[in-house]
């Protein structure tokens, strides 16, 4: 027995070490970024020089797609559509009478799986069609918003007792823990709508494959995705777009306008959401980070090795050939950002939000320009990385804000001032 308690000590030890290691080695330092040479996105894998239109439309486009879904986020293995829609309630009567609030839940079902993923949308007081951002939240939606008619997730959400959360379930006590993230007042007031939906009821974000939508497509004997099989990132993304197959239907949303939001993790999902579904008219990170808007080949704060260490089970197995080894991945993520052209997209840093590379999110969404123009459209209107609290606004936006890793309102009054750009 002490035995055994020497040995896990030592490998506790060990992994420890290991952690603190690769901490160790992060770059935080513009002077210590490696040489590197990103794939010109404008030149085809098979060589030649992409000139019009047609072929990034019909070549290069499809080929880094591909690339993006076998080699790092999954392939999505199946088609499966809504089963149900349930409508919980309905109020006129939202913030004082500004807004209209529905809550409704998504049933998806497949042999002995279901999956319910609840809806909260509010709405301003119209009934004309209104433009929407869809957002994940982290934590619920009853987090969102101070409003105790949400109904409160019943879903597994990792443990956070200083918001209530305790067994993995929400309590009275998480109401509103997350609204300084959602002005919804300011959204509403400006005429969009806001639709959120809790990321976990699509897939818990954990290393196990047996819970969320994964199962759903498992063959004979298969308990986990195959290596070229989406991760919880590709699964978060085919959420967003069968969420936007219910705003279809929906006749008090203007589903040519929905703008895809997400923060962080929530934001990689997006911009993914985004490349694979040209549905979504607009598309916004904000500090989404490695795997997200960063360039993986700076390798400035958080690197492939480390996200694939720290979270196994955001991308698809294939991924893990790239630890260490950014310079032979056929894409970097300049090339993700230039799947949403010639759709607005916007990009955003935070200068205390080291670990997502805010250098390597502007220039990601620099070098995507190159597409955009192809395309007859401005891509980002400025060459070198704006300063501080300085926005700027072509058909790409960014903007570096101070602060820390967080969305705030500041961001917020961007986007929505982006939005009205394209949308009114
Ligand atoms: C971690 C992770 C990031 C991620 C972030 C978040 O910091 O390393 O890649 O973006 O969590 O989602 O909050």
């Amino acid at each position: 027995m002490r035995c055994l308690n020497c040995i896990s000590l030592f490998f506790f030890l060990l992994l420890f070490q290991s952690a603190y290691a690769q901490r160790e080695n992060v770059i935080s330092e513009e002077s210590k970024v490696p040489e590197y040479q990103l794939p010109d996105i404008l030149t085809r894998f098979k060589g030649g020089k992409v000139k019009s239109e047609k072929v990034w439309v019909k070549k290069q486009r499809p080929e880094i797609l591909k690339l993006f879904t076998n080699e790092v986020y999954g392939k999505v293995p199946g088609n499966l559509d809504l089963s149900e829609v349930k409508i919980w309630e309905t109020s006129d009567q939202a913030l004082d009478g500004l807004a209209k609030r529905r809550q409704l839940s998504l049933f998806f079902k497949k042999d002995n799986h279901n999956l319910e993923v609840n809806v909260l949308i509010y709405l301003p007081q119209t009934n004309k069609k209104v433009p929407v951002f869809l957002a994940y939240n982290f934590t619920g939606n009853h987090a969102v918003f101070n409003d105790p008619n949400i109904r409160l997730t019943e879903s597994w959400v990792a443990n956070n007792p200083s918001v209530g959360i305790i067994n993995n379930q929400v309590t009275e006590q998480s109401r509103a823990t997350a609204s300084d993230r959602w002005p919804v007042d300011e959204i509403i007031k400006a005429g969009y709508g806001l639709v959120t939906v809790y990321y976990g009821d699509v897939d818990p974000d954990k290393n196990d494959f047996s819970d969320g939508i994964h199962p759903f497509f498992y063959k004979d004997n298969q308990n986990k995705p195959a290596y070229d099989e989406w991760g919880s990132i590709s699964a978060w993304a085919w959420g967003l777009s069968r969420v936007l197959d219910y705003l279809e239907k929906d006749p008090q949303v203007d589903s040519e306008k929905v703008a895809v939001l997400g923060h962080s993790r929530l934001g990689k999902a997006a911009l993914w959401a985004g490349a694979t579904d040209t549905r979504f008219a607009m598309v916004i990170s904000n500090e989404s980070g490695c795997g997200g808007a960063a360039l993986s080949r700076r390798r400035f704060g958080e690197t492939v090795q480390i996200i694939n260490t720290s979270f196994p089970h955001w991308f698809c197995d294939n991924f893990l050939k790239y630890n260490g080894n950014e310079d032979i991945l056929p894409v970097d993520q300049h090339m993700l950002l230039a799947l949403v052209a010639p759709r607005p997209l916007y990009v955003a840093s935070a200068e205390g939000d080291k670990w997502a590379d805010p250098r390597g999110e502007f220039l990601s969404a620099k070098y995507a320009s190159a597409v955009y123009e192809l395309l007859g459209v401005e891509g980002l209107p400025v060459k070198e990385m704006p300063a501080i609290n300085q926005p700027v606004m072509g058909t790409i936006g960014y903007h570096i804000r101070s602060g820390k890793h967080d969305l705030t309102l500041y961001d917020w009054q961007q986007y929505l001032k982006f939005a009205d750009k394209f949308f009114k």
